[in-house]
């Protein structure tokens, strides 16, 4: 292996900072060094956060969607996806379904849907709380600050905003409505709330350079995220990137490597995406820095609504069947799942200050 990898790896693993070019250097390596850089991240993941993996039950609970993302099936151009939405008593049924399948954590996610009133979320996040002790993720796009207040307020533990892309030019020309700087306000937005605050970025969009996803690598570690979902890009036949590239479970493999090398205490999802690219592309991501796992607890009948992109996993399979399916992967890495909530490990989180 060269020298010059290893160095970077072996100094990244002691003191999780890395120089951007150092970061383009790493996404750029093969062989021995790729290898040494995926034991490397599985050590530092072992050593903070420990063997226990995380798991959260999603709740796909609206396909609406008012946005118009050039990469997401959900878009509201999108015209050949029938849409559906669940009201508060059936997320409460789910939810309430999950808890014995040993979910401590349900992550409510839809388009960007503006049917759902502040209110009834805040109703609903309560709920979840007082009568299931669940920790909540939120996963509803951009709103109002005020609307974010009063989710925090009624407990929601976390919220997830992923930015996508750090590269302002790209996501524009991405998010044909929505606007880069609204983003990163947001995700500063939801900090200053007390969020547990969860972004995200697709690797191998159309346009993006490694040096755009040094940036990504950047902007998590700049936002000290508490979560960071990376997933390959998926071309969806009913969107305008229909035609483009997708994304490489390598190239995914080594941005999640490299953000538990930066961020040894942020929690790192092994994707719904990358799972869905490579039948092992979660296990892998597992032994390669990755520490959560996210399994659908979405009612059968609506999964196959929920396209974001083609060929999603567990499309005919329901929740207790994912459980398990994901019960055995784990158990088959050496791993256990865990029983705590899975609040962050960061200080002021697990002081309770968050
Ligand atoms: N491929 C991969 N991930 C996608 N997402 C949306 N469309 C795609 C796609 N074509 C992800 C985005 C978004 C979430 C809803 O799904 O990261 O945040
Ligand atoms: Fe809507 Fe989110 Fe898809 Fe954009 S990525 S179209 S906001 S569901
Ligand atoms: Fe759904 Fe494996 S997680 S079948």
């Amino acid at each position: 292996m060269q020298k010059k990898y290893e160095g970077i790896i072996k100094q990244a693993a002691a003191e999780h900072k890395l120089e951007r070019d150092e970061i383009i250097t790493l996404l750029s390596c093969d062989g021995p060094a790729l290898e040494f850089l995926f034991a490397a991240a599985d050590q530092v993941r072992k050593t903070f956060m420990g063997d226990a993996v995380h798991l959260r039950g999603l709740i796909e609970f609206s396909s609406y969607c008012q946005r118009n993302c050039t990469y997401c099936g959900l878009r509201e151009n999108n015209k050949t996806l029938s849409r559906y939405r669940l009201d508060a008593e059936e997320i409460l049924t789910i939810a309430r379904a999950a808890v014995p399948l040993g979910y401590k954590t349900v992550v409510l996610q839809s388009g960007e849907d503006s049917y759902y009133s502040a209110e009834m979320i805040a109703v609903i996040t309560c709920r979840l709380k007082e009568e299931l002790s669940l920790a909540v993720t939120l996963s509803l796009g951009e709103r109002a600050k005020e609307d974010y207040r009063l989710w925090r307020e009624a407990g929601a533990d976390r919220y997830l905003l992923k930015h996508e892309t750090s590269d302002a030019e790209l996501y524009g020309a991405l998010h044909p409505d929505m606007d880069w700087g609204n983003r990163k306000k947001s995700l500063y937005t939801l900090r200053e709330l007390g969020y547990q605050v969860g972004s995200g970025c697709m690797v191998g969009l159309p346009g993006q350079t490694l040096t755009s996803l040094a940036a990504d690598l950047l902007l998590f570690k700049e936002l000290d995220v508490e979560m960071a979902g990376i997933g390959p890009f998926i071309p969806n036949p009913n969107t305008p990137l229909a035609s483009a590239q997708r994304g490489t479970v390598e190239l995914t493999l080594k941005m999640i490597a490299i953000a538990r090398l930066l961020m040894p205490q942020t929690h790192l999802p092994a994707t719904t995406a990358l799972g869905s690219i490579d039948s092992k592309g979660r296990q892998k991501a597992l032994v390669a820095g990755a520490n959560v796992v996210m399994p659908n607890i979405t009612p059968n009948k609506y999964r196959r609504l929920y396209e974001i992109y083609p060929n999603k996993i567990c499309l005919d399979d329901n929740p207790a069947h994912c459980r398990n399916c994901i019960g055995g992967i784990i158990s088959s890495l050496g791993r256990t799942v865990a029983e705590s909530a899975g609040h962050s490990p960061k200080e002021q989180f697990t002081l309770g200050l968050g």
